[in-house]
């Protein structure tokens, strides 16, 4: 008999957030060269604001998401390669929070009209940023969201979507309204 499909919009859910990181992503550079060219005006600033917020809290809730529902399936299996994956995609989580650490507080000086931060070493740290972050996108899509979908058979998919959509829910009411 074949399992019924495993809570599909779950996974959409994750998938659709990945392109939500993933365009955030872009904007990073071609941010950090208007900075350069056109210095901190108004609308530079709202623009760092709306990516720091981003990466503040949606980015790190989908870390949240998958570290709760998605990984420990996948490092209680028998499959050591799956188990080695999973690691070191909980691994890169932290990297990444490191990464951002780094970027973090130069944005927030940007989005508060001060440049004292060196915009070349932002560049290098933006770019090691974005290759890990994809990197890791990558890895997940390719292998730990299949196996997950096989795996997580008998999972509470609605409770998972449920929870999802709350914390989602939560963080757009806490999203700063945007300037007029
Ligand atoms: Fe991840
Ligand atoms: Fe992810």
């Amino acid at each position: 008999m074949n399992a019924a499909p495993v809570a599909p919009a779950v996974f959409e859910f994750l998938d659709k957030t990945h392109q939500d990181i993933m365009a955030q992503l872009v904007l990073l550079s071609p941010l950090v060269d208007a900075i350069e060219s056109e210095g901190l005006n108004a609308a530079n600033r709202e623009k760092v604001r709306r990516i720091l917020h981003y990466f503040n809290t949606e980015a790190r809730q989908h870390h949240l998401d998958e570290e709760k529902h998605i990984f420990p399936a996948l490092l209680n299996s028998q499959d050591e390669a799956i188990v080695h994956t999973t690691q070191r995609l909980t691994q890169d989580h932290g990297w990444l929070e490191e990464n951002w650490i780094q970027i973090a507080p130069s944005l927030d000086a940007a989005a508060n009209g001060n440049l004292w931060f060196d915009t070349q070493e932002l560049r290098h740290a933006i770019e090691v940023f974005e290759a890990l972050y994809l990197d890791h996108i990558m890895l997940e899509e390719s292998i730990a969201y299949p196996e997950a979908k096989q795996r997580l058979q008998a999972f509470d998919g609605a409770g998972m979507g449920r929870e999802m959509a709350q914390r989602r829910a939560k963080t757009k009411a806490q999203r700063p309204a945007p300037k007029a």
